[in-house]
């Protein structure tokens, strides 16, 4: 599953990759991943001794940020390639993802106005805006860290990627796309092999239009 999205962030053009990780598993992700060599990146590593939330990833990841902008991309969430453009392009600000889905109120909703325009971002709504969810794949600039140090943690304990990108989306500075194609949070065992099914047709089809 880690390999789906380490390989997005390289199609993007990154190199310098910080794996962060819950204390109890850091030493099978080492064991796995090692220096990034392999890849022909670099990876480091970073405990999150408490899950305090995504927003947090950037206070724990302060110092390799280090006033760069940055992408992040959950660890279990799984796209089609052809993210990489979108990732080089970006400059300033924020950019984030959203896909139409069945169980919005599983995700982080963006709501549109008529011309399609972002207005807000409701994280896991009961009563959904849209159907659009904002998939696990971030840019920002380096404002970030700032930003996040400022968040106070949500009624379930966490500092939330949603209130970090509504800080983005009131200022005017949020790029929301839209996409169509394959992506999956495979955090269950039913979601990874039905995404690595349909990758593993993808690549046939490829493989035969190939030939
Ligand atoms: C997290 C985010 C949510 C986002 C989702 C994408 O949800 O909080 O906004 O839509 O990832 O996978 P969680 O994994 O905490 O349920």
């Amino acid at each position: 599953m880690i390999y789906y999205p380490i390989n997005t962030l390289i199609q993007g053009g990154i190199k310098d990759i910080l794996i962060i990780i819950a204390p109890d598993y850091s030493g099978q992700f080492l064991n796995l991943l090692g220096d990034g060599s392999e890849f022909g990146v670099h990876f480091n590593y970073a405990i999150q001794k408490e899950p305090k939330g995504l927003a947090d990833a950037f206070i724990v990841g302060k110092n390799f940020i280090d006033g760069d902008n940055v992408t992040m991309i959950l660890g279990d969430n799984i796209f089609d390639p052809g993210f990489g453009a979108q990732i080089k392009s970006f400059e300033k600000g924020a950019m984030v993802f959203a896909k139409k889905v069945e169980d919005p109120e599983r995700f982080g909703v963006v709501e549109f106005d008529k011309d399609m325009k972002a207005v807000s971002i409701e994280e896991k709504p009961e009563n959904p805006k849209s159907n659009f969810a904002v998939v696990g794949l971030y840019c920002y600039d380096c404002r970030v860290t700032e930003f996040a140090s400022k968040l106070a943690p949500s009624l379930r304990g966490e500092i939330e990627i949603t209130d970090l990108n509504n800080i983005y989306l009131k200022n005017g500075e949020m790029k929301v796309n839209v996409f169509d194609s394959l992506w999956e949070d495979a955090g269950t065992f039913d979601s990874l092999l039905k995404v690595s099914n349909e990758m593993a047709n993808n690549i046939a089809k490829l493989t035969e239009s190939d030939k």
